[in-house]
This record gives C-alpha cells, structure tokens and sequence, in this order.
C-alpha cells in the first residue's frame, strides 16, 4: 500500500478507474492521478481560476487609499513621497484604522525615529487598541536584516496582520554611498522586502520609500530603490503636497488605471477632501 495521503475526490477517481485505493502502489496512484500528488508533497498547490475567484480573501477599507482600492491579504503597499508630504501621517492613520476595525495586530517598524505614539492615542482613543499597535525602532542595516529573519515568528508571537515598514530605504540609504555599493545595497533590500511578503502573505505589507533625484538623467521625483521596488508592490502610490493640500496618487496596479484622492492631515489622522471642501479651499 502506497504511504500516499488521499483526498476524497482522489479516492473516487481512483475508485473509478476499478483501483482499490486502500491497496493501490505508488506507482498504479501516480499513473492515474499524474504529477499532482508529487507536487502537492513538495507544498505546491495548482489551482485554477474559479477556485481563485471562490477563494475568500479578506478585504480591507482602508482610509483614503479605500477611495481608490480595496485592499486584500497578501497586498503590499508602497507609499513614496518627498518629505513632508505625509507619508508618515497615513501611515498611522492605517494602522490605527487596522486596530479598531480588525482582530489582528500592527508591527510598525520605524527606521526614521518619527513613529507619534500620542498622535496615535487621538486616532485610536483607547488604550487597549493604541497598545495592539506594536512599535520597533531600527536604526541599522544590520538590525533590520536581524529583525526580517525573525519576522515570521514576530508575526506569529504578536498576531501581526498589518506590517509597516517607515521608511525601508532610510537605513539602507545611509550606509551604502555611492555606485560601488549599488548592487550589495540592491541584493540586502531585495531579500529584505521579499522576505517581508512572503511572511506577510495572508495579511498587508507597507513601505515608506523615500523621493530621489537621478543623477544620469537629472530627473526628479522618482521614488528611491530603482526596479526592486519598481517591481515588488501590488499597490504603488506616490503623495504630492501643495500648499497644504495632498495628493495620494496611484501610480501602478495591476488591475486598476491611474486615479488619485486628496486629503488632508488632521490631529485625528489623515481625513479626505471632499468635493465640496475642495471648491471652497484657496490654499
Ligand atoms: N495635526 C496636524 N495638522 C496639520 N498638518 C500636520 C499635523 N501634523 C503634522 N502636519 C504636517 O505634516 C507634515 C509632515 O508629514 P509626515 O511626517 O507624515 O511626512 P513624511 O512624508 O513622512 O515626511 P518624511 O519624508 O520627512 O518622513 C508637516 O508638513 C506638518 O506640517
Ligand atoms: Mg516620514
């Protein structure tokens, strides 16, 4: 008898075929059930697309970034900006969205000492959710590639279902000068950020990256990070400021065209401007 572990719909097939699947070998199953059992042992699992389309995902309504997408588990988020545009602000705007909305924890990883526990506390309220909100301060390259080969069990011991990372270039920016260093700099942040999704893969991953000026070209106002981050988030949103007025924009999704929303920060958070407000609004 095969050592083979059967679903129910594997016995029929086989049960169809005139093979008793109690007493079938290895290799009558395998014959007649092809390469699924083989890959099913080595943990890959082909499904199709309506399964896909049956398969509940959890769907987050997230604040203004829900005015242009649902957010879904398994998304990861990139939010780039020059400084003072906000980033930091949504982000904590989210976070505290994530505690009073969900049963799954925050882990707010913050390499730019600007995490705001009080502006936290406005936003949540409440002192049991504000302390569902976990915080780590990482100052060094070193620190975070420490703390990314633990972050599964990091997720796991603190139920973390929102992962925020404010900024993930900052360290990495400050370490690695120059085009000699580019592509060690490159290597650590790729493992860094796919590390992060793949652990993240049934709850949401955010990154802050930082704006920078490409030197060859002379163009301004890319995000930082070059094509690893061009091609690692599902949702990419750049924020622009003006005056007082911010822009959250969607630059690149796969399913959705180029939109924006506009909002404004709050000592409650990050809040939308209305239509209404807009027209009256002269700054
Ligand atoms: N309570 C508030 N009401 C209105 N505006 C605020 C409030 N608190 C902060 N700001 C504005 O938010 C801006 C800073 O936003 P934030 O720190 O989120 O930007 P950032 O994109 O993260 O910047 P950096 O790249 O420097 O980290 C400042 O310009 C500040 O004036
Ligand atoms: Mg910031």
């Amino acid at each position: 008898m095969a050592n083979i572990e059967l679903t129910e719909s594997q016995k029929r097939t086989l049960m169809m075929q005139g093979i008793d699947p109690d007493r079938a070998s290895r290799e009558d199953i395998e014959k007649i059930l092809g390469i699924t059992i083989r890959l099913e042992e080595a943990g890959i699992h082909i499904s199709n697309a309506l399964n896909e389309l049956n398969n509940h995902v959890r769907e987050y309504d997230f604040p203004i970034i829900g005015r242009i997408a649902k957010v879904r588990d398994g998304d990861t988020i990139e939010i780039s900006g020059a400084f003072g545009s906000g980033k930091t602000n949504l982000r904590h705007t989210i976070a505290a969205w994530f505690v009073k909305n969900t049963d799954r924890n925050v882990l707010y990883v913050d390499t730019e000492r600007t995490f705001m526990a009080k502006r936290l506390k406005k936003m949540c309220g409440d002192d049991k959710l504000l302390s569902r909100i976990h915080f780590v301060r990482v100052e060094s390259t070193q620190k975070l590639l420490d703390l990314v080969s633990m972050i599964d069990n990091v997720k796991k011991q603190y139920n973390i279902g929102l992962l925020i990372v404010d900024s993930i270039i900052n360290p990495f920016r400050a370490e690695y000068v120059g085009v000699k260093e580019l592509a060690e700099r490159q290597q650590l942040l790729n493992f860094c950020m796919q590390t992060m999704k793949r652990v993240m893969n049934d709850g949401v991953l955010i990154i802050t990256n930082q704006m920078v000026a490409n030197p060859i070209s002379f163009a301004h106002n890319q995000p930082a990070g070059g094509n690893i981050m061009g091609h690692f988030a599902t949702l990419r949103f750049m924020i622009t400021k003006e005056g007082q007025k911010r822009t959250l924009k969607l630059i690149d999704a796969p399913h959705l065209a180029p939109c924006h929303v506009q909002f404004r920060i709050t000592d409650e958070g990050c809040k939308v401007v209305r239509k209404r407000e807009r027209k009256g609004d002269n700054t």
